[in-house]
């Protein structure tokens, strides 16, 4: 796969390097050259494929988050099936959370749901700070996962601290996040160490998935979309990139994304991402002028587009790898997670798709 390259960067170097980090998901990353352009899909791991929903028939959400054999089983699958240029991790946006001392389940159907939902300074000081100890199966699932992948990287993740504050806020999902914003307006200093702890616990658990081995790191602010500019960079931008500058040492390329976000894309690179994700409402090109030109993109089919016809499959693929070629850096996917209903072949068709018309030739450069 990586032997196909443009001609430059890869043979400048003394020795030509392999592996995970001169994948082409890792180079359009860093905005390196690419042989095409690398694909993957957010929640790519999941309930579309019926090996994974076998493999769940008998074990709660929670509970296979936390068997590295089955973690690693999940993440591979997408992988075998449709040829992703990329692995996700196989967890949740909750994990860590839970591992930090708060009760809570994930309920099929409906996402994560809080048993005592976080509403005083008391309820903050529940959340402790996590270590390894506290999320090993994690780890372990990430050493299995990097000897088992060889070229193939592994992407990491956590929650933002705004969409986990959202979860532990409301006690469940909410489409208005009215209690989190009436926290936010209205007892801001509450907010702020609520969302300050998030931060450490979630700067914990991706350095745990860094030094066990992932590629990548990508941080989910799937909410987000739901502020204002103004008052995402008072009330959130701060904490994240709390988070992503905390990693800019790490040396591995972070990705920041959430949904709904056209307003948003330019502060949400400032956090410190190297990849921002775009949702389907914005085009490529449009998003890589807000979000400048030292940044690669990430995105960005509607999910609901692989319901159509694959004629128009095709030209919606065409056209956003189209698109790509005027950004940065370009990985493709969708503009937000696989629906479960989702057929599972057409994703692997638009991953052959995306790497046939994006397929450069090594005299093309
Ligand atoms: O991308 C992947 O394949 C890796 C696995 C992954 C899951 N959750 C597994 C999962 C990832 C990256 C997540 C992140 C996540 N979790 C986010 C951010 C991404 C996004 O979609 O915006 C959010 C907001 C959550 C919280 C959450 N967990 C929701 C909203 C749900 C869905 C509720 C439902 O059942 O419809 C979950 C549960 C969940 N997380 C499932 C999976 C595979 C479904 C659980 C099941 O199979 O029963």
């Amino acid at each position: 796969m990586t032997t196909d390259t443009t001609g430059t960067a890869a043979r400048d170097g003394e020795s030509r390097r392999s592996g995970p980090a001169d994948s082409p998901f890792v180079r359009a990353c860093r905005r390196e050259s690419v042989p095409h352009t690398p694909v993957w899909f957010m929640r790519q791991a999941g309930r579309s494929l019926p090996e994974y929903r076998e493999i769940r028939a008998n074990v709660g959400m929670l509970d296979s988050c936390r068997r590295p054999d089955l973690v690693a089983e999940i993440t591979l699958q997408p992988v075998r099936r449709h040829g992703v240029d990329a692995a996700i991790l196989f967890s949740d946006i909750v994990v860590p959370v839970a591992a930090a001392g708060i009760d809570l389940d994930i309920v099929a159907g409906t996402g994560p749901v809080v048993a005592e939902p976080v509403r005083t300074a008391g309820d903050v000081e529940r959340i402790h700070r996590i270590d390894r100890a506290d999320v090993s199966y994690v780890e372990e699932a990430v050493r299995l996962l990097v000897a088992e992948l060889g070229d193939t990287p592994l992407i990491g993740f956590a929650g933002a601290p705004f969409t986990l504050a959202s979860y532990l806020v409301e006690g469940g999902p909410s489409r208005t996040h009215a209690k989190t914003k009436a926290m936010m307006y209205g007892q801001p200093e509450l907010w702020h160490a609520l969302c300050a702890r998030l931060a450490e616990v979630t700067l914990s658990f991706l350095r745990v998935q860094i030094d066990a081995g992932v590629s990548a790191v990508q941080l989910f602010d799937s909410w987000a979309g739901a502020l204002s500019e103004a008052d995402y960079r008072r009330f959130v931008l701060p904490h994240s990139t709390a988070v992503l500058s905390g990693l800019a040492d790490a040396g591995v390329p972070r990705i920041h994304f959430g949904v709904g976000t056209a307003e948003l894309l330019g502060a949400m690179g400032e956090a410190g991402a190297d990849v921002v994700g775009v949702d389907w409402r914005t085009p490529l090109d449009v998003a890589t002028h807000r979000i400048g030109p030292d940044r690669a993109v990430q995105g960005n089919l509607d999910p609901t587009v692989l319901f159509a016809p694959w004629p128009v499959i095709e030209a919606e693929v065409r056209r956003i790898v189209a698109q790509g070629r005027d950004t940065p850096g370009h990985v493709f996917n969708l503009g937000h997670g696989v629906l479960p209903e989702t057929d599972p072949e057409v994703l692997t068709r638009v991953v052959a798709l995306v790497h046939e018309v994006s397929a450069r030739r090594a005299e093309q450069g």
